[in-house]
């Protein structure tokens, strides 16, 4: 480890709903050589935090060139759980880069993923600085899931993504996303590039499957990684495989029991979209939707999963199926588990290569077998 900085990793916005419950992960599972450290904002909040887990405070404003500068300085990886992360998060990001600090966050918020490797990727690729922004929900689970069964198969084929959930919403979660409405950088799905209709029926699985939300976010992080992948291993693997990375597409879906259920939950998401793109939605839901640091209740964080099903070529006669099951919410539990072991991993030496990448391409199989050793998450048999 390098003895020249004064930690291992920091963890920034750590006085958030994500934050808090990402510095219990870390308290639970740092190594107990880790040096590591809260920050955040506000002096008092990120000092009691502090104090409950024993390891040192930092405070930086995000907004503070200054202060996320030498925050970057005296680590060698930075969590960030301080979004919305397009209005917040780019000084941390050129602090990083700057000082060689690896760093991952949990942002979804593709446009601003999208300006970072354009801003930082070939100099990260230069330097061997690792950023892999997307490291929560979005998209741990489906860009290693992806990732697993594109290695197993020896054929080119496409793949489709199933999720299941139970968990609730953010107030940082819906805010992040009427940030992005409010830059006018809502995803737009291109319904007419999909291979399926918005809902159908899937007797393989024996349910329907429905638009899912973070669509969009978890499809352009894995076909980022199948780009970065064959070009890191274009001179390893057959030009066949090179092919099949490149141009086999991913669609992604949600999973309900009927028909109905599967129309409302599409109404449901159009809904949702049409309210963040009108002024008037966006007042209502700031006044009634869920605020900054408010979030699910324990024991919905608890009670809550996913479960996820890759199903490789024609959905009627498949070539291949594997299942995973995620033990808790999907915002909270899932997404603190699969950032605090990218940070360990970072730590670790895990990754690859520098560059802005996805968690496929900068840690893949490393980072799936971290999270299967903490219990996060179990390969069943499929149904
Ligand atoms: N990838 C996923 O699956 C996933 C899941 C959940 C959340 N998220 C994203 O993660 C982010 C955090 O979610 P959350 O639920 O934890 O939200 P939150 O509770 O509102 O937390 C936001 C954090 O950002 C900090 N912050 C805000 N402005 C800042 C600034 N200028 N400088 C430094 N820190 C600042 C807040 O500090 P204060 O405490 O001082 O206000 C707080 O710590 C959101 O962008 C959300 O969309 C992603």
């Amino acid at each position: 480890m390098d003895q020249e900085r004064d930690f291992d990793l920091i963890l920034q916005g750590s006085t958030g709903f994500t934050g808090h419950l990402a510095a219990e992960e870390l308290a639970l599972h740092a190594p107990d050589s880790l040096r590591w450290a809260v920050a955040g904002r506000d002096s008092s909040r990120v000092r009691a935090l502090a104090q409950r887990f024993g390891v040192p405070a930092i405070v930086a404003d995000g907004l503070d060139k200054h202060a996320v500068a030498h925050l970057a300085q005296r680590t060698r990886v930075v969590l960030s759980c301080a979004g919305p992360f397009s209005v917040f998060g780019t000084p941390l990001v050129e602090a990083c880069v700057e000082h060689g600090t690896h760093y991952a966050d949990l942002t979804g918020e593709l446009p601003w993923i999208g300006e970072l490797v354009v801003a930082h990727h070939q100099r990260c690729v230069e330097q061997g600085t690792t950023l892999i922004p997307a490291s929560g929900f979005d998209s741990v689970p489906a860009d290693l899931a992806v990732h697993a069964m594109r290695q197993q198969l020896d054929q080119d084929a496409p793949l489709h993504g199933f999720f299941t959930i139970r968990g609730g919403l953010n107030g940082g979660t819906l805010h992040s996303g009427i940030a992005l409405a409010e830059q006018d950088r809502l995803p737009t799905s291109n319904s007419s590039a999909r291979s399926t209709p918005a809902v159908f029926k899937v007797p393989l699985l024996k349910r329907w499957a429905t638009p899912f939300l973070m669509a969009a976010v978890n499809e352009s992080v894995v076909a980022r990684s199948d780009r970065l992948l064959s070009k890191k291993h274009g001179g390893d693997v057959s030009e066949t495989k090179r092919k099949r990375s490149l141009h086999t597409p991913y669609e992604e879906h949600m999973l309900v029991r009927g028909r109905l259920r599967a129309m409302q939950m599409k109404w449901l998401l159009q809904a949702s979209t049409g309210m963040l793109r009108s002024a008037f939605g966006r007042k209502l839901l700031r006044r009634f939707g869920p605020k900054p640091g408010e979030g699910p209740s324990e024991s919905s964080i608890r009670n809550g999963f996913a479960r996820f099903i890759v199903v490789a070529g024609d959905l009627e006669k498949p070539l291949a199926m594997r299942r995973w099951d995620w033990d808790g919410d999907p915002s909270n539990r899932i997404t603190v588990r699969c950032l605090v072991q990218t940070g360990l991993a970072l730590v670790a030496g895990e990754a690859t290569s520098g560059g802005v990448l996805t968690p496929a391409s900068a840690l893949g199989d490393t980072l799936l077998q971290r999270l299967v050793d903490v219990g996060a998450v179990k390969e069943k048999p499929c149904p």
